[in-house]
């Protein structure tokens, strides 16, 4: 499975665990990944300073392969955390919601990789332009924060296949396994990123009651809430029902802002309250159906891949035929 991708950043599959807040917050599940020959994400968006650092560390010691931090550019903290990165010489960085221009040069210049997320073709161009090593392109589909404009994972990475084909493209949203990781090559994407389904593994660090809520939707079990001020996909629930009757019956902003401060992603994955949090999720919710350990996962999408790809030569082969 070797391509631009798995050469730029070294790693042995173009799969990579999604950076995700909470679930990733840990060494547990990106130092499985990185060791099973994908490549691991350390969240650090609602990490304290100092626990970022120790989990750093922490990462480094239990993996010689290469892994990523994922650091979300809004958070407060973000430039003392891209200094840690510096220090501590993290192999890759992640950067998400904000632009490239704030922290690229400073980082690509300590030899660190950059891989921006974006989530339209416009933000791939400029992020292309400004030098990038590598885009994340994350589809409607999504769990956390999908496109605000809802493009789904099939046209906006085909579109950014085309708009950005100088860089290698990590394709996201809606992919749990290896049909999955083949459409997305197969639409020009050079590597996939995989968040809920990596949610649902055994060292990921949300609340079991979080995982069993995933293992239990069905496809049509997550929602969007928040338009207004950038939206979240999640699993529905007795918040999102409350959000969403206030925003139908015409709630103004502030009222609608107020709702949505009252739950939070923490209450779902740590305090293990799913129903009133916000138990971020992706449609792929509904194609999950265990919680393997993340190596079982992570061969498991290899082989899957390979069962993928010789279904579809059979099917070339049919259609040689005259089917
Ligand atoms: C629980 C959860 C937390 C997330 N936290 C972050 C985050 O901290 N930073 C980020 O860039 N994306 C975050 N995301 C988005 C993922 O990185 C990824 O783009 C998304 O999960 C891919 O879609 P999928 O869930 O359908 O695989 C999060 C997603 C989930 C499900």
């Amino acid at each position: 499975m070797g391509n631009r991708f798995t050469e730029r950043f070294g790693v042995s599959h173009p799969i990579v665990q999604a950076g995700m807040s909470w679930a990733s917050s840990n060494v547990a599940l990106p130092a499985a990944v990185s060791n099973a020959g994908g490549l691991g994400v350390l969240a650090a968006g609602p990490m304290f300073v100092d626990d970022f650092r120790e989990a750093l560390r922490g990462l480094k010691s239990e993996t010689s392969a290469p892994f990523a931090v994922n650091v979300p550019l809004y958070r407060p903290q973000a430039d003392e955390i891209l200094d840690i990165v510096l220090e501590e010489n993290a192999p890759i960085l992640i950067a998400s919601q904000g632009g490239p221009g704030k922290y690229l040069k400073r980082i690509q210049s300590a030899s660190v990789k950059c891989i921006h997320v974006v989530a339209s073709e416009r933000h791939a161009k400029k992020a292309m332009e400004a030098g990038v090593d590598g885009l994340i392109v994350v589809g409607a589909e999504a769990g956390g924060h999908p496109p605000p404009a809802q493009v789904s994972t099939f046209v906006l990475v085909r579109a950014v296949a085309l708009a950005a084909p100088d860089v290698p493209l990590i394709a996201g949203g809606g992919i749990v396994d290896g049909a999955g990781i083949v459409a997305a090559l197969a639409l020009g994407a050079d590597a996939v990123q995989l968040g809920t389904r990596y949610l649902a593994t055994r060292e990921s660090r949300v609340h079991e009651a979080y995982k069993q809520a995933v293992l239990h939707a069905g496809v049509e079990d997550t929602t969007l809430v928040g338009k207004a001020f950038g939206p979240i996909r999640m699993l529905k629930n007795t918040f999102s029902e409350r959000y969403l009757e206030a925003e139908a019956a015409g709630a103004d902003q502030e009222v609608l802002l107020s709702i949505f401060k009252e739950s939070s992603l923490k209450l779902a994955a740590l305090d293990g309250d799913p129903d009133n949090g916000k138990p971020e999720a992706g449609q792929s919710a509904g194609l999950i159906k265990d919680l393997p350990s993340a190596e079982e996962l992570t061969g498991r999408l290899i082989d899957e891949y390979s069962l993928a790809l010789a279904r579809l030569s059979e099917l070339s082969v049919s259609l040689k035929g005259g089917l």
